[in-house]
């Protein structure tokens, strides 16, 4: 295909500086002849090469200079022609001849692509020195994830592989950070393939993936990963309670999905608003308020704590506190406190009296004497 275009360009002009732009074309090719053969003037045997590096989607300058307006100059692709002279072969809009002098011959190309990375040849015919100029242009691409394991739900001990793929150009490196439900994030390994064995607990949390080259900007993506676990009863708290108050029994866990709460007292089970029974769940936490506490009310409660993936109890007594007299020692002391309060004011106003006391019955002493004397 190039070539035959190459061969009606030969057909359809003659001159030398088109049989020199051909023969450059055709040096380029593996089959190449010779350089200099059959040619009745010195072909350069070393072309200037130079390197352009620009980002996709940009505009690329490729720099050539014509010695004066006499030379004439030809751009090609590879092995193709996109400019002969002013003359354009290829069909692309994104190229141009970018002159601001008689002496430029730049090409221009609009909206970069990473197809037209590659070499590129400018070649000059002049009257005595014929010569080529390549240019070698790099296309970069800022690194862009195309593919990431959807978020997932798994059982605790599973073994898990996430995937993180990534274009871009260099090829894009991948790492991957752990960031914990509470926000702590920690390096978690690199590549593409991100394998956990036997998942636990604390690996649950995001998976960032991170996809870098050395053209910004970077890439960042997340999974999700939630790890099911059956409950484990972290803690039941110890409660004692005297006749008439409220009591109240904490049951603590530790469970992936939160847990359903069961409460017994011995082998029965209970239910809200039972006998002043109230029961409050909080995701992996479940209170019991003992309202009005009977005699009836001590003894020996279970908490029973429910997922899909197992179950879990604990128990615990309620016991009665006795306590010194009938008044609670909460309402017992508060105002007791007040009235050592006053006693001590009252102490103090009561030495203040018989000091006052003291000295007007010495200063009366003093007048009684005062008249005695006179
Ligand atoms: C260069 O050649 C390649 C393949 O031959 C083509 O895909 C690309 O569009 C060309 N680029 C320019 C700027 O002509
Ligand atoms: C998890 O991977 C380890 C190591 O490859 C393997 O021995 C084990 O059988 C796997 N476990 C499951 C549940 O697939
Ligand atoms: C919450 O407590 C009630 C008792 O009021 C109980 O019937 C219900 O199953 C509990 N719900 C959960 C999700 O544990
Ligand atoms: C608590 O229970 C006792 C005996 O059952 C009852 O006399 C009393 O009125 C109750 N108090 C409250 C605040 O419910
Ligand atoms: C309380 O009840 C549980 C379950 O019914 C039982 O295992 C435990 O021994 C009981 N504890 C006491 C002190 O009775
Ligand atoms: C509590 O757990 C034990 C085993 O750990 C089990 O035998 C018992 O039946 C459980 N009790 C309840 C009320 O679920």
């Amino acid at each position: 295909m190039d070539m035959m275009m190459l061969v009606q360009g030969a057909a359809c002009c003659s001159n030398q500086w088109l049989a020199a732009v051909i023969l450059s074309v055709c040096c380029l090719l593996p089959s190449c002849l010779p350089a200099g053969q059959g040619m009745d003037y010195p072909w350069p045997a070393v072309p200037v090469v130079d390197n352009l590096v620009v980002r996709q989607g940009e505009t690329a300058m490729l720099r050539c200079i014509l010695e004066d307006g006499a030379s004439k100059g030809a751009w090609l692709n590879r092995s193709s022609i996109i400019f002969a002279g002013n003359d354009k072969w290829s069909v692309d809009p994104r190229v141009s001849i970018s002159a601001s002098s008689k002496k430029d011959y730049n090409l221009r190309i609009q909206k970069v692509e990473i197809s037209d990375d590659g070499m590129y040849t400018c070649s000059v015919q002049t009257e005595h020195s014929p010569r080529t100029m390549q240019i070698i242009l790099t296309v970069q691409v800022s690194p862009k994830i195309f593919e990431i394991s959807p978020s997932m739900i798994v059982n605790e001990g599973t073994n898990v592989s996430l995937t993180c793929l990534a274009s871009g150009k260099p090829e894009p490196s991948i790492s991957w950070r752990h960031i914990s439900p509470s926000g702590t994030a920690k390096p978690f390994g690199t590549g593409q393939y991100l394998d956990i064995y036997g998942i636990t607990r604390d690996q649950a949390g995001d998976y960032e993936c991170l996809a870098e080259n050395a053209v910004p900007y970077s890439d960042v993506k997340k999974v999700n990963v939630v790890v099911n676990f059956a409950p484990t009863i972290l803690e039941i708290t110890p409660s004692g309670v005297s006749l008439g108050k409220t009591g109240l029994i904490r049951c603590e866990t530790a469970a992936v999905p939160a847990p359903t709460f069961e409460w017994y007292k011995g082998e029965r089970k209970l239910t809200n608003g039972q006998k002043g029974i109230l029961i409050k769940n909080y995701s992996t936490r479940s209170i019991l308020h003992v309202s009005n506490v009977t005699e009836e009310h001590f003894g020996n409660y279970t908490c029973v704590a429910v997922n899909k993936l197992g179950t879990s109890n604990a128990s615990l007594p309620l016991n009665q506190i006795i306590e010194p007299s009938t008044t609670s020692p909460v309402t017992s002391s508060a105002p007791s406190t007040a009235q050592y309060g006053i006693t001590g004011r009252a102490e103090i106003l009561f030495s203040c009296w018989y000091l006052v006391l003291t000295l007007s019955s010495f200063t009366s002493i003093i007048y009684l004497k005062n008249i005695i004397i006179q």
